[in-house]
């Protein structure tokens, strides 16, 4: 058992045994270490303002992971090595620092350390993978500017990004990887007392105990629930338990029939996977948050927060997955759709922690769509969100399974619909237009700030129309704003 969190920040070993679990990175940084050049915007991951680097190995490799250090805590940031726009200089300023001087792309300056430090963690990634408008455009989709404008910002980091020159960072790798190697001792971490703690425990069993002996303790994967609790509720979590260290919880296993994705797996890096199975899942994902929350999030956090708007669980419904939870020793897998029982309000018993999800993949015959209506295409919380998979024999529905998010209190299938799309011909559209009338029958949605009841009804109607209609032959190009990921984002 190691009692302190340990990280490097330039090159300087910090251990913190005594602290607030519920401290951010943000005001470590701020408050104790005096490193003012990270800003403080919303205080709720939607500005980037905060952003800073977790340099870290991942498979013995070196990743550079942008993050939003208001809601990121700085318990999170054991194992790694903390790199904020103070650091990246050396006697000459960061070519993505000079581009942005170059290209004009700063007025009040607020936002530029933000976008400094997104663009640092592109220039990293374009080591290995080749940059280009729309992966800065990507990249950045998580930061604000409200003065200068964005197509400076973006021309600035494209430049720096395009051919990466070896900088300070790539050429201390070896260095850092051995300091890195060197902090990942595989230990249970438990910094504080019985009554305040922050723990990171290193297996499965450990998690279990722990989470027993204190079910009143609050989990957290990423901290991008959570973390608005402390900012915007200011709320006292006396009890943290961190899951990013649990052995095997960050893994993905791709089987014959089926994905399986630990609770701790990050959403950026269940992306990828989930991208193989449908080309609509990829494109989901990548609208989910900006980078730094896709770089933290965890596809756990997602399901067992029970939001009614979560992205993952009404498409993951659809897919028919499964979650597997855990509660001491005892172990049981239920569908996904009967965690969720009414608004905030799931099946998981105290104690009992989500260990992973299992995502089928498709079989033959069968296809995939999803779509997330949000009020901006990027880095936003959905309005509506709508999965369908259909089983095609002849060109006609065998089976359908359809979920929304965003309708009712929880992500729910839409059993009439399925029902009478049963037997239709997908080309059929008359057919269709009647069965789809049913949702009425499926769903009571509500009005809010997002959108009017009778707006996502109308919507979601639209949605699973369109579905058909693609699938039915018309090419996605006519029924997107961007179509499908493969015939899209090419660049
Ligand atoms: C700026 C911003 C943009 C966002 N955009 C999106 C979006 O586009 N789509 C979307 O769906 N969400 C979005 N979110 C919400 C959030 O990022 C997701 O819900 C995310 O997946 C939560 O994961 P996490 O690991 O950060 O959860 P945490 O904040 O760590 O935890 C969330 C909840 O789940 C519990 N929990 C976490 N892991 C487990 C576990 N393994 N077992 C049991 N309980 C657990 C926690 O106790 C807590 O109650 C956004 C959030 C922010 C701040
Ligand atoms: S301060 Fe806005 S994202 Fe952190
Ligand atoms: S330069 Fe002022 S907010 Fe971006």
């Amino acid at each position: 058992m190691r009692k302190a969190v340990r990280f490097f920040r330039n090159g300087r070993l910090i251990e913190r045994a005594e602290f607030s679990p519920s401290t951010t990175l943000l005001d470590y940084l701020r408050l104790e270490e005096r490193a003012t050049g990270t800003k403080e915007g919303c205080a709720e991951g939607d500005c980037g303002a905060c952003t800073v680097v977790l340099r870290r190995l991942l498979e013995g490799k070196l990743v550079y992971e942008p993050v939003n250090a208001c809601i990121l805590l700085a318990g999170q940031a054991d194992g790694c090595e903390v790199i904020a726009v103070e650091d990246i200089a050396g006697e000459q300023l960061h070519p993505v620092q000079q581009a942005l001087v170059d290209h004009h792309g700063s007025q009040c300056g607020f936002c530029t350390p933000g976008f400094v430090m997104a663009g640092f963690a592109l220039y990293h990634r374009a080591e290995q993978k080749s940059c280009s408008r729309a992966k800065v455009v990507e990249a950045i989709s998580g930061n604000l500017c409200r003065c200068t404008g964005y197509r400076p910002i973006v021309d600035a980091t494209l430049q720096a990004c395009a051919k990466p020159a070896a900088d300070k960072f790539t050429r201390d790798a070896k260095e850092a990887s051995r300091r890195l190697k060197k902090l990942a001792d595989g230990k249970d971490v438990f910094a504080g007392n019985e009554k305040q703690f922050f723990a990171a425990p290193a297996s499965v069993s450990s998690l279990a105990k722990l989470y027993l002996k204190h079910p009143e303790a609050t989990l957290i994967g990423g901290n991008t629930d959570v973390g608005l609790w402390i900012t915007k509720e200011l709320r006292e979590i006396p009890k943290i338990i961190w899951l990013g260290r649990v052995k095997g919880f960050d893994k993905i296993e791709s089987r014959a029939k089926e994905v399986r994705l630990g609770a701790a797996v990050k959403i950026e890096a269940a992306s990828e996977a989930l991208a193989r199975i449908d080309s609509d899942l990829g494109e989901l994902f990548r609208r989910f948050g900006g980078w730094q929350v896709r770089s933290a999030a965890t596809i756990g956090g997602n399901i067992a927060n029970g939001s009614p708007i979560g992205d993952s669980p009404p498409a993951l419904i659809a897919l028919g997955a499964t979650l597997e939870l855990q509660r001491g020793a005892k172990n049981r897998t239920i569908p996904l759709e009967k965690f969720f029982l009414e608004y905030r309000k799931q099946d998981r018993r105290r104690g009992e922690f989500v260990r992973a999800v299992t995502v089928p993949k498709l079989t033959k015959g069968e296809v995939f769509r999803c779509f997330k209506i949000s009020k901006r295409y990027d880095q936003d919380i959905s309005s509506l969100f709508g999965a369908i998979k259909l089983r095609l024999k002849n060109r006609k529905i065998a089976e359908a399974r359809i979920a929304f998010g965003g309708m009712a209190g929880t992500p729910k299938r839409a059993k009439t619909v399925e029902a009478k799309l049963k037997g239709l011909s997908v080309g059929d559209r008359a057919a269709m237009e009647k069965a789809l009338v049913s949702i009425e029958q499926d769903f009571a949605p509500l009005s809010d700030m997002r959108a009017s009841a009778e707006y996502r009804l109308k919507a979601a109607r639209a949605l699973l129309l369109k579905a058909m209609l693609e699938i039915a032959g018309k090419p996605s190009q006519l029924t997107r704003a961007f179509g499908r990921r493969a015939d899209a984002h090419a660049a």
